[in-house]
């Protein structure tokens, strides 16, 4: 039995997609287990980028089988447009498999998002806007509308009207807004569940045997640790467990099963959305790391917050997910950096703090304690053996093993599959 697990060790897009994309070559499953269409992961073969979305960045791969696994939220619509452009590219999602127990998200959820957002005003959490927030809140809330639902026309046409008739009242008494016709939504979801029934099965029960059978299993991690609900910089997160724990859930099997769980790093440090982040740089060092990486998101477009490295974050990251490997992506845009800064530690009143903070007060308060190290100043973006690479590359990279204590596995140093550097084999 071979598995694998990808999971962000920041703030998000760390380069998952790549990672994943280039360990599914030898995969024979990969495996979403939590968030929706939130995620956007951008894989690069051929000479052209695929935006992801919901669909595992295995897809790629014609035979390898893509699973959306319990733990995800669909958007169905989403969903079935982003079948329809991956198939106007020559990518077929014929072995697609969706699980019954996955929840859906509604356009009620979306302008629930929308709403909730707007009046929190300065307080907002600066979220994608999808759903995704109030689509977890009705799953924790037991009320939620789940993929099995959907498949059964009479169960599905129940639980819808106690929903749409629930979330009108909110959003016409509490948010003054419009609310939703439930014919013609029953109608839509209805038209989408026959577009989605021929994917749709028990997705706990094939990832279990497909273990068994030793197949190879790749987990791929949507959004990231210091975005995970419980232990990430909340309220500024997401609202699942984007932790390797989240992901045992998310797919239906135990921890024993989890092996060779990648921490994504990327080289320096980006944040969407509010919430602290202490090593941001909004100044010319921002500035040009934006520009070099074209640091825009994915999904919403909104121009990525930069900063150096956090190792103390990565750090506390790597004992939440319990990481084996790092996978360090990007590490060619800082080609052209003469210096480059990677916080160790966190300061207050001249007192090193010793945990994580909880209390955003205090991570708004903390001083960064920088380590400065030399650039390289080549470009690293054709090199694909560590030897090779400059030995101002090699300083920095073995520095952040040992900030983060966890040795690297691969090492990235271009977004396409080729511009790989890999330590240690997993399949
Ligand atoms: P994800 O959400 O973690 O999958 O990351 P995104 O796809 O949102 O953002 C990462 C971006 O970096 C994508 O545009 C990738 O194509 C790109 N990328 C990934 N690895 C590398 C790398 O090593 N170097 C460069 N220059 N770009 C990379
Ligand atoms: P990938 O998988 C970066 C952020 C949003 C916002 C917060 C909550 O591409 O790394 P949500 O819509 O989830 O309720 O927003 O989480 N966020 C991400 N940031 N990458 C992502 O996904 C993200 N998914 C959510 O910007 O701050
Ligand atoms: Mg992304």
């Amino acid at each position: 039995m071979a598995t694998a697990m990808v999971i962000g060790a920041q703030w998000g897009d760390e380069g998952k997609g790549k990672i994943v994309d280039y360990l599914a070559a030898k995969a024979d499953v990969v495996v979403r287990s939590q968030g929706g269409n939130n995620a956007g992961h951008t894989v690069v073969t051929g000479g052209q980028a695929y935006p992801l979305r919901l669909m595992p960045s295995g897809i790629m791969y014609n035979d390898t089988i893509c699973i959306v696994g319990t733990g995800v939220v669909i958007d169905p619509k989403s969903l079935i447009e982003e079948m329809h452009t991956l198939e106007s590219k020559g990518v077929n999602a014929k072995n697609l498999q969706i699980s019954t127990r996955a929840h859906i998200v509604f356009p009620y959820h979306i302008r629930l998002d929308e709403a909730e957002e707007a009046c929190k005003g300065n307080r907002k959490i600066g979220t994608t806007k999808n759903g995704i927030g109030p689509c977890y809140a009705d799953k924790i809330n037991r009320i939620g509308i789940r993929i099995c639902d959907l498949m059964d026309k009479e169960v599905f046409a129940e639980k819808l009207k106690y929903n749409i008739e629930s979330k009108n009242m909110i959003l016409k008494k509490l948010y003054n807004m419009d609310g939703f016709d439930y014919e013609q939504m029953l109608a839509d979801y209805l038209g989408y569940a026959e577009v989605l029934r021929p994917y749709v099965c028990d997705t706990n029960y094939t990832v279990q045997k497909y273990i068994d059978e030793g197949k190879n299993v790749l987990f791929e991690g949507a959004q990231a640790s210091m975005l995970d609900l419980d232990n990430g910089t909340y309220p500024y997160v997401t609202s699942s467990h984007p932790v390797a724990g989240g992901a045992c859930v998310g797919a239906g099997i135990g921890p024993h099963m989890m092996h060779n769980i990648f921490g994504v790093v990327k080289a320096y440090s980006t944040r969407v959305g509010e919430g602290p982040f202490p090593t941001e740089q909004c100044n010319e060092i921002g500035d040009k790391i934006r520009d070099i990486a074209h640091e825009y998101g994915t999904v919403t477009g909104r121009p990525r917050r930069v900063g150096w490295l956090d190792a103390r974050a990565v750090r506390y990251a790597a004992g939440l997910n319990s990481f084996d490997r790092l996978a360090i992506t990007r590490l060619d845009v800082l080609d052209t950096m003469e210096e480059i800064k990677v916080c160790v530690g966190y300061e207050k009143d001249g007192k090193t703090i010793e945990e994580y903070p909880a209390d955003l007060k205090l991570l708004e308060q903390v001083t960064p304690v920088y380590r400065t190290f030399k650039g390289w100043m080549q470009d690293i973006s054709s090199i694909r053996n560590y030897e090779e690479l400059p030995e101002n590359a090699k300083i920095y990279l073995e520095a952040m093993a040992k900030l983060i204590g966890v040795p690297i596995g691969i090492v990235s140093v271009g977004p396409s599959r080729e511009q790989t550097i890999v330590l240690t084999e997993v399949f």
